[in-house]
């Protein structure tokens, strides 16, 4: 049988995404089934996490199943991604070797690793986690990428469709707010691809600069065509929240200043206007708030707008742990 990994939202079909999501919705609030008892996964951490690290071992635990987690930026070897080479560097073990060790003793693999060498065009690539994904028997899952956040997108769709239960054709803006850092631009590709397949109504609102992927807009576009949505982008806060039913809050870094950071913090001086206020969510249609979190408040909202009776923050971050039962169900069940 061959393993299925969960690298990219791209790597469900619609229809498997639409099961998933029942499943999900199914198993809220309900004992969960054991179909991990007797299976361990490793989770992998380069990089922090509250939400992400403790809803994936809550899921495999309601399931059954065992986990170890790993901060692997300060437990683990330095890993060498590349092929063919001589290891007379800082790395001390190949992944191909670490990926191959650990589906001997595992029966899944999460990964998360955001990339930040500097370039783009690298930490696109994802080096690290498809070389597990390569070399591992087991299926591995994107725990968060410099590209996607996959599992995140899932729980957000989630999200919506509880509140609005249909989703095609909802008016969902996906809108850029302003941070000091440069935030990974993982959730809102995973979440554009992901309402595509759903056919929502997306617009997609950032300053100028601060462009997702070009061809994630594009699948994103075809796809929300083909189901009855539909895809724009607007470079004005007001343009993207009019009318919305669901207002989607994240920073992200800008691709074209990722190899210059100092450029990026620069341009961010004249964009401090980018947050969502009480005046913001005044000019939708009573949307709903949400957020993947961790959020600056005051920065990329307010505290009126968070704690607010539409901010669905905390509903978001409770279905990750339903979301990936479902999921964990899906590929190790
Ligand atoms: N939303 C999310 O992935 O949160 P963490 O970074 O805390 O895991």
């Amino acid at each position: 049988m061959t393993k299925r990994d969960f690298l990219s939202a791209a790597d469900l079909s619609r229809d498997e995404l639409e099961n998933l999501l029942e499943l999900a919705q199914r198993s809220r609030g309900k004992r969960a089934s054991q179909v991990l008892a007797g299976k361990t996964l490793a989770l992998l951490f380069f990089d922090r996490s509250l939400r992400t690290r403790v809803s994936f071992e809550v899921a495999a635990v309601q399931l059954g199943g065992h986990v170890i987690n790993v901060f692997a930026d300060r437990e683990l070897y330095d890993l060498e991604p590349e092929e063919r080479i001589v290891m007379d560097g800082r790395a001390e073990e190949h992944v191909k070797d670490a990926a191959r060790t650990l589906s001997r003793y595992c029966d899944g693999l999460g990964i998360r690793h955001l990339g930040h060498t500097g370039s783009w065009e690298r930490d696109r690539q994802e080096v690290l986690l498809r070389s597990y994904a390569r070399y591992a028997s087991v299926p591995v899952v994107n725990l968060e990428s410099a590209v996607e956040h996959p599992c995140q997108a899932i729980a957000d769709a989630m999200t919506m469709q509880a509140q609005l239960t249909r989703l095609s054709g909802r008016r969902l803006s996906i809108v850029w707010t302003n941070n000091p850092e440069p935030k990974n631009i993982g959730p809102c590709h995973s979440l554009l691809r992901v309402a595509g397949m759903l056919g929502m109504s997306i617009t997609l609102c950032h300053p100028l600069g601060f462009e997702p992927e070009a061809e994630v807009v594009a699948s994103a576009a075809k796809d929300a065509q083909a189901h009855g949505g539909s895809l724009r982008v607007v470079n004005s806060l007001d343009d993207g929240v009019r009318d919305a039913e669901v207002v989607y809050t994240r920073s992200w870094g800008s691709p074209k200043y990722w190899e210059d950071q100092e450029r990026e913090t620069i341009v961010k001086r004249s964009l401090q206007t980018w947050i969502i206020d009480e005046a913001a969510m005044a000019k939708t249609r009573n949307a709903i708030f949400m957020h993947p979190l961790p959020v600056r408040r005051g920065v990329g909202a307010t505290d009126g707008v968070l704690d607010g009776p539409r901010s669905l923050i905390y509903d978001q971050a409770e279905n990750r742990v339903h979301a990936q039962k479902a999921l964990l169900t899906h590929l190790l069940g």
